[in-house]
C-alpha cells in the first residue's frame, strides 16, 4: 500500500484484508491509523513523520489490527514517490503464527528448564524427607515400649506423617512433570490404587465433604499404580479445594467399565465448577486460579501427560456453580492377571550392606534396618565395592545418585568382580533426574525404591530380593 500524508492512495487486495476493510475502493483516502489500536496507531503517526523527515528505512514493526485484535500484522515501511510527490510505500504481512510459534518456543525452552530445575530440587527434597519419615517410625516404635503412650502423640505423629506424604507427593509431581522417571505401564488392580490416593487426601477430605464410593467389578487397566495414584490424588484435591463449605458437598468416586475395552475412573464434586474461559487453559502447566502456595498449576498438566502416555484419556466436564466431573478411561487388560501377593514377610536375618552418601540417610537405614538384619553401612560406591569384595552380602540396598561411583556403576563394577551379586541390590531413589540414568536403573530389572520409603517397604524388598536369588 501507499500512503500520502497517512492517507491510503494505493492498495492492494491482501493488504485491504489484512487491515480489515471490505474493499480496495472503500480504502481508498482513508487514514491508514483509522484501522489501527490507538496506541499502534500514534506510533504510525511517528514513523511516517520520522521517515518523511529523514528519508530513513524503518525496521519491520508488529501492530494490532481493530478488525481482527487476535491477529498481528507487521509492517515494513520506506519513503517513496508517488505520482511525483512524497509518500511512504508499506508492505504488510500478517505474522499470527510465527509470533505463536515463537510464544510457544520461547515458552517450551523455559519450562524443559524449570523441568530440570524441579527434578533436581525434588531429588534433594527426598533425601531429609526419608530420614525424617525413618526417625518418625523409630519415635513411635520407642513410644510404643512406654508403659502408657503420652496423650495426644499417636495424632501428633499421624499429622507428621501426613505431611510428609504431601511433600512426596509434591516432589512426585515435580519429578513427573520433568518425565524423569518414566516406568513402562503393565496391569494393575485400579481398586488399592483408588483406595490409597483416598488414604493420602483423607486428611483434607474429612470434615469437608462426604465421600460416596461406588466401585463396580472391572477387569484391571494398563497403567502404572504409583503414577496412576498420582493422578487420582491431584484430580482429589482439585476437588476437595473447589468446595465451598456447604452442608451437602459430597465427592463421588466412581469406577466401572466403560465399553468392553476399557475402565473409567471417575471423581465428582460438588464444588465451584469451571467457567468457561479457565476451561480452556486447565491443562496449561502453570496455570492455576489459587492464590499463591495453594497451587502451582501443575496438577492437571502432569496427570495429562501421566496418563497420555499410558494409551489412557483425561477429560473433565464441569457446570460452573454446580460441579466438576473428572473422568479416567483406562485401556482393560484383557485377562484377569494371576494375583501375586507380595510377601509381607520380613523373612530370616540377612546380611545387608547399605550405601549412601547422604550420612542421615544411612545412618537411620542402619539403625531402623539393624533392628531385623546384620547391617553393614558405607557412604559410597568405591566402599561398597571393597565391603562386597571382602564380606558376604544377601543383599545390597544401594542409592543411584551419589559422587564418585553411582548406583548404576556400582551395579556394573559388581557384576564383574563378585558375580551374581549384582542381582542383589534395591537401588533407592530420590529421583533420578538425568533420564539417561532412570533408564539404566530400570534396564538392570533389579528392585527400585522411591524415597521417602517406610520401614516396611524396604523390609518387604529385602526380604524379596534375598528369596529370588536362592
Ligand atoms: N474439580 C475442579 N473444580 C473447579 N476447578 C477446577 C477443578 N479442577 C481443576 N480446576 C481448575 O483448573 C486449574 C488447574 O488445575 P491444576 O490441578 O492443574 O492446578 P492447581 O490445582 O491450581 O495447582 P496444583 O495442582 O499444582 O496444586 C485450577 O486452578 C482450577 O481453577
Ligand atoms: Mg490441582
Amino acid at each position: 500500500m501507499i500512503l500520502e500524508g497517512g492517507l491510503i492512495v494505493f492498495i492492494n487486495a491482501v493488504a485491504a484484508r489484512l487491515l480489515g476493510v471490505g474493499s480496495i475502493e472503500a480504502a481508498l483516502g482513508t487514514a491508514v491509523t483509522s484501522y489501527l489500536p490507538p496506541a499502534d496507531a500514534q506510533a504510525t503517526v511517528e514513523r511516517i513523520g520520522r521517515m518523511m523527515r529523514t528519508g530513513e528505512v524503518m525496521p519491520a514493526n508488529e501492530y494490532g489490527v481493530l478488525a481482527a485484535p487476535e491477529r498481528t500484522v507487521e509492517i515494513k515501511a520506506m519513503k517513496w514517490e508517488w505520482q511525483g510527490r512524497p509518500a511512504v510505500l508499506a508492505f504488510a504481512r500478517d505474522v499470527t503464527e510465527r509470533k505463536a510459534l515463537q510464544q510457544h518456543l520461547v515458552r517450551a525452552d523455559r519450562l524443559a528448564a524449570v523441568g530440570t530445575l524441579a527434578a533436581g530440587v525434588a531429588h534433594e527434597i527426598n533425601n531429609p524427607l526419608t530420614y525424617i519419615q525413618l526417625s518418625l517410625q523409630l519415635i513411635e516404635s520407642a513410644l510404643e515400649k512406654l508403659p502408657e503412650m503420652p496423650e495426644g502423640v499417636p495424632d501428633y505423629i499421624r499429622d507428621a506423617q501426613h505431611g510428609i506424604e504431601r511433600v512426596a507427593a509434591i516432589t512426585r509431581s515435580l519429578r513427573m512433570f520433568a518425565r524423569a522417571d518414566e516406568a513402562p505401564p503393565c496391569p494393575v488392580d485400579p481398586v488399592p490404587v483408588l483406595d490409597r490416593a483416598l488414604e493420602i487426601v483423607g486428611h483434607d477430605l474429612r470434615h469437608r465433604a462426604r465421600l460416596v464410593r461406588r466401585i463396580a467389578e472391572t477387569p484391571w487397566v494398563i497403567a502404572n499404580g504409583s503414577r496412576l495414584e498420582q493422578v487420582l490424588v491431584n484430580l482429589l484435591l482439585n476437588s476437595i479445594q473447589s468446595l465451598r463449605g456447604r452442608e451437602d458437598d459430597t465427592i463421588t468416586v466412581e469406577l466401572c467399565a466403560a465399553g468392553t475395552e476399557h475402565v473409567a475412573l471417575s471423581i465428582t464434586d460438588t464444588g465451584s465448577g469451571i467457567s468457561p474461559a479457565v476451561r480452556e487453559r486447565i491443562f496449561d502447566p502453570f496455570f492455576t486460579t489459587k492464590a499463591v502456595g495453594e497451587g502451582m498449576g501443575l496438577g492437571l498438566a502432569v496427570s495429562k501427560s501421566i496418563i497420555d502416555s499410558i494409551g489412557g484419556q483425561l477429560e473433565l466436564t464441569s457446570t460452573e456453580g454446580t460441579g466438576t466431573t473428572a473422568t479416567v478411561t483406562l485401556r482393560a487388560h484383557e485377562a484377569p492377571p494371576k494375583v501375586v501377593e507380595p510377601d509381607p514377610s520380613i523373612g530370616e536375618p540377612r546380611r545387608v550392606l547399605v550405601v549412601d552418601d547422604e550420612a542421615r540417610v544411612r545412618e537411620l537405614l542402619g539403625i531402623v534396618l539393624g533392628q531385623f538384619h546384620d547391617i553393614t553401612v558405607v557412604d559410597g560406591g568405591e566402599a561398597a565395592i571393597a565391603a562386597a569384595r571382602d564380606g558376604q552380602f544377601d543383599v545390597i540396598v544401594c542409592d543411584v545418585m551419589m559422587p564418585g561411583l553411582s548406583g548404576v556403576d556400582v551395579h556394573k563394577q559388581l557384576a564383574a568382580v563378585v558375580p551374581g551379586l549384582e542381582r542383589r541390590i534395591v537401588f533407592i531413589t530420590g529421583g533420578t533426574f538425568v533420564t539417561d540414568v532412570a533408564e539404566l536403573v530400570s534396564a538392570t530389572g533389579n528392585r527400585v525404591i522411591q524415597k521417602p520409603f517406610d520401614v516396611e517397604q524396604i523390609l518387604a524388598a529385602i526380604a524379596e530380593t534375598a528369596r529370588a536369588a536362592l
